[in-house]
């Protein structure tokens, strides 16, 4: 069973999603960078192992990461999850889980990287948006897209509404992205992303209108 840990900063909705997913993985801990998350609550009624690393008490980016890759080695996990960890990782500990670690995006990737995207969105006048889950390389929010939430903005939407409706997406396509992971109907192989055995050459789409 493949050992999965999730990587939070904030209120944790997506790890909540992922534990009642009752996925075929097992989420063997949650690592987060702030003691006051919420996310870290709803891993310890959920049973799960939790670790405080608070980014503010190392001196540099690479010494803050190696307590986290030593924390990942010692619970042997095979797959992390980042889930609204508000971190930039070190080119180093991407390269340690090159092909082992995804992300969510709440845009519609290579659209939007960063922050703010939902005011962007808004901004642009674009008529869809959404959310990425993707595989995670040293080039932010750049890893190979896994799968897309997409969702049709409408006239009265704000940023806060566009916020909570791509949240609703988020649930539905993380949980089932690791799930596919767990299982391996996606795997990461040296030359290309397979999706049931097919080299994926574009994101599985999920659309909401
Ligand atoms: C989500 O919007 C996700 O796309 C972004 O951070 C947020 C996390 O929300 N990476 P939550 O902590 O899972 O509720």
């Amino acid at each position: 069973m493949i050992k999965i840990a999730v990587l939070v900063s904030g209120s944790g909705s997506n790890l909540q999603a992922l534990i009642d997913a009752n996925l075929s993985g097992q989420i063997v801990g949650v690592i987060s960078n702030k003691p006051e998350a919420y996310a870290l609550e709803r891993a310890q009624k959920a049973g799960i192992a939790t670790a405080v690393i608070e980014h503010k008490q190392y001196p540099n980016r690479e010494a803050f990461d190696d307590v986290m890759h030593q924390q990942l080695l010692a619970w042997d996990v095979d797959l992390v999850v980042l889930a609204g960890f508000m971190r930039i990782l070190s080119a180093q500990f991407v390269q340690a889980w090159e092909g082992k670690m995804v992300n969510i995006h709440p845009s519609l990737l290579p659209n939007y990287k960063g922050m703010h995207t939902h005011k962007r969105v808004l901004n642009t006048g674009d008529v869809f948006h959404g959310c990425t889950v993707h595989y995670v390389t040293a080039e932010l929010d750049a890893g190979q897209a896994l799968a897309q939430g997409v969702l049709k903005v409408n006239v009265h939407d704000n940023a806060d509404s566009l916020a909570s409706r791509v949240h609703v997406l988020e649930h539905v396509i993380y949980p089932q992205v690791v799930e596919w992971i767990c299982t391996g109907a996606i795997q990461h192989t040296e030359k290309a992303v397979l999706y049931r055995g097919q080299v994926m050459l574009e994101p599985v789409q999920f659309a909401k209108f």
